[in-house]
């Protein structure tokens, strides 16, 4: 079989040309072959993290929640790859899984394999993973408020990212001007000896992506980046990180429930439902061709401005679970 041209594949099963070798892949869904070009440089596997078969399920008194039930997905090296989906479908819980940031055994376990590189993460040992946290795979967590820590300035917590995973940089101080300069925060020497509540939400928010952005990631996890900024703010911010994306050459999972961003900003999608990816491919397929009724459930829950405002529809869960 000669393959054409592979343009996505994220969370899929078939196979591609690698050095003139048919190289297969696992698990079911959505990858395109379309016609005339050949696959991009094959000598350079664009296969950054590959995660397969990932479970995670957190035990309690009240009995055992699988939390992410067994999901795959891909991200090639330079893409964004957006994460959707209701709350606690596991989206957080995913990408924190990725670097041991939840909970211990036995109250949390993790199973499954995530290849950073070819290099299999869920292997490594405490030491070896504080090297991959921030250096390769860094987050902007969810929450900016309950993320920054209140007794510290900014500017210290920014450099203490610096000092930690960028030991070769002399001037710190400088360095972290610099950045809070790049995340567009104005007068950044004065702002960088402010404390976390003498910030607003937008300019926290900032200073998360300084922090992330100081480690010099090759992964950057947006968790949510914009869920507590207003319109124009979250603008800015996307803008902020499609630049940095290109900048910085970085591959980024950003988790949103917001499709408008999904749009402008991913390449490739994954929806979640309940603990499981139900559908993934190309954020252009899926947008347009949503496979999956929840899928098609949310995108029909997306507000239409203009004159023919009609009333949103209700996902039916108990109809999509039979
Ligand atoms: N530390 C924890 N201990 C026990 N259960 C947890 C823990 N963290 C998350 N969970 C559970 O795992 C499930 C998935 O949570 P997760 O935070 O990944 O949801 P999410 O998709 O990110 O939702 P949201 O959009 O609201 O952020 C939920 O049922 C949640 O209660
Ligand atoms: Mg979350």
């Amino acid at each position: 079989m000669r393959l054409k041209r592979l343009t996505r594949y994220c969370g899929l099963s078939g196979s591609f040309l690698k050095s003139g070798t048919l190289v297969s892949f696992e698990t079911v869904d959505v990858f395109t072959l379309g016609g005339g070009v050949n696959l991009p440089n094959v000598d350079r596997d664009p296969m950054l993290l590959d995660v397969q078969d990932l479970r995670v399920l957190f035990h309690s008194r009240d009995g055992v929640n699988e939390a992410v039930k067994g999901i795959s997905f891909h991200l090639e090296e330079g893409k964004t790859l957006a994460i959707v989906g209701e709350s606690g479908s596991g989206k957080s819980v995913t990408s924190m899984a990725l670097t041991k940031l939840l909970p211990p055994e036995p109250q949390c376990c993790v199973s499954g394999k995530a290849y950073l590189d070819g290099e299999s993460l869920l292997n490594l040992s405490a030491s070896e993973m504080r090297a991959v946290r921030g250096k390769q795979i860094a987050y902007i967590f969810q929450e900016p408020s309950t993320s920054l820590n209140p007794y510290y300035t900014v500017g210290n917590q920014i450099a203490e990212a610096i000092k930690f995973h960028r030991k070769e940089v002399s001037d710190v101080w400088k360095e972290v001007v610099k950045l809070l300069d790049q995340v567009g925060i104005r007068e950044p020497e004065k702002r960088a000896v402010d404390y976390p509540h003498q910030m607003s939400g937008g300019m926290k928010q900032r200073v998360m992506i300084a922090i992330a952005l100081a480690c010099q990631p090759r992964i950057l996890v947006a968790d949510e980046p914009t869920t507590a900024l207003d319109v124009t703010i979250e603008a800015q911010i996307i803008n902020l990180l499609k630049d940095l994306r290109v900048r910085l050459n970085m591959s980024i999972i950003l988790i949103t429930h917001n499709f408008g961003i999904v749009d402008e900003f991913a390449d490739d999608i994954a929806v979640m439902f309940r603990g499981k990816i139900v559908e993934t491919g190309s954020v252009e397929s899926v947008l347009s061709k949503p496979q999956h009724p929840y899928t098609q459930a949310l995108i029909n829950c997306i507000p239409k401005l203009g004159k023919n405002k009609k009333r949103l529809p209700v996902v039916d869960y108990a109809e999509l679970e039979k």
